[in-house]
């Protein structure tokens, strides 16, 4: 059985004062609770100390939305994987769809900042899916297929336990369009059986893949019910303690 994980990537948004007020809320929600699946939040890393203080001692887990390729050294701007255990991060996202486009980021750099974050101690959290246009093209499995061939064989320790996917429909992030159920299940059992040609099948039946794409409390207990969706990484909808708090329930159904 493989654990659910609702992850929320809150982006450009909230800074220290305002992630906090945010913790809090779903701190105080989660008191006491013993859940089924996992939580995570993934502030800006300005915000980190201070949901850190609320995710000390509470079943939420906190995440970093990037981490340097480099361990340390004259990197001005970067922060390093090793820092961010050291903030109290268990996770990080690597190769978000936006840092594929705005940031050119490819595949070389994920293989490094995957490997980085795994010598840290870190989960990473890997990325991938397909634009539109090459859905409308028909490329969806193939452009997805060589996203993961890309990066996954060549990560020095990659197991189930390190690394989890997310698929992200680019077309369907921040958009207010989600994936059908069916194109969501499709594609989320491509992605399984290419890990299970790229890392065996051991590995395949136990790696989470979340679904990242305008999940949303209304459609999320349908997207997590399908067999190779295990969670999702939730980008607006992860901004607000009752929708990010809604979502984590409906995890929460369809885990019991
Ligand atoms: P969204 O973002 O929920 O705002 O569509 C999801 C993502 O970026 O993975």
């Amino acid at each position: 059985m493989r654990r659910t994980l609702v992850a929320g990537n809150w982006k450009l948004n909230l800074g220290p004062g305002a992630g906090a007020d945010l913790a809090a809320a779903i701190q105080s929600a989660l008191a006491g609770r013993k859940l089924r699946g996992d939580v995570l939040v993934c502030p800006p890393y300005v915000t980190i100390p201070a949901v850190a203080a609320f995710a000390q001692g509470s079943p939420l887990l906190l995440g970093a939305q990037d981490c340097s390729d480099q361990a340390k050294g004259a990197f001005t701007g970067q922060v390093s994987a090793v820092m961010l255990a050291e903030a109290g991060c268990s996770h990080v996202i690597v190769a978000h769809s936006e840092r594929r486009q705005y940031q050119r980021e490819t595949d070389p750099l994920f293989i490094a900042k995957i490997d980085r974050a795994h010598e840290a101690g870190l989960i990473a959290v890997f990325c991938y899916g397909e634009l539109l246009d090459e859905r409308r093209a028909g490329r969806a499995e193939a452009v997805v297929a060589a996203q993961l061939q890309g990066v996954l064989p060549q990560l020095a320790q990659a197991t189930a336990d390190n690394l989890i996917l997310a698929y992200e429909p680019v077309w369907a992030i921040g958009t207010g369009e989600t994936a059908t159920p069916a194109i969501a299940q499709q594609m989320h059992q491509y992605s399984r059986a290419q890990v299970a040609a790229l890392l065996g099948a051991d590995a395949a039946a136990r790696m989470r893949i979340l679904y990242g794409g305008s999940c949303k409390p209304s459609n999320a207990r349908e997207l997590f019910a399908l067999s190779d969706v295990d969670g999702g990484l939730i980008g607006g909808a992860s901004l607000d303690a009752e929708s990010f708090l809604g979502i984590v329930e409906a995890a929460e159904e369809i885990a019991a």
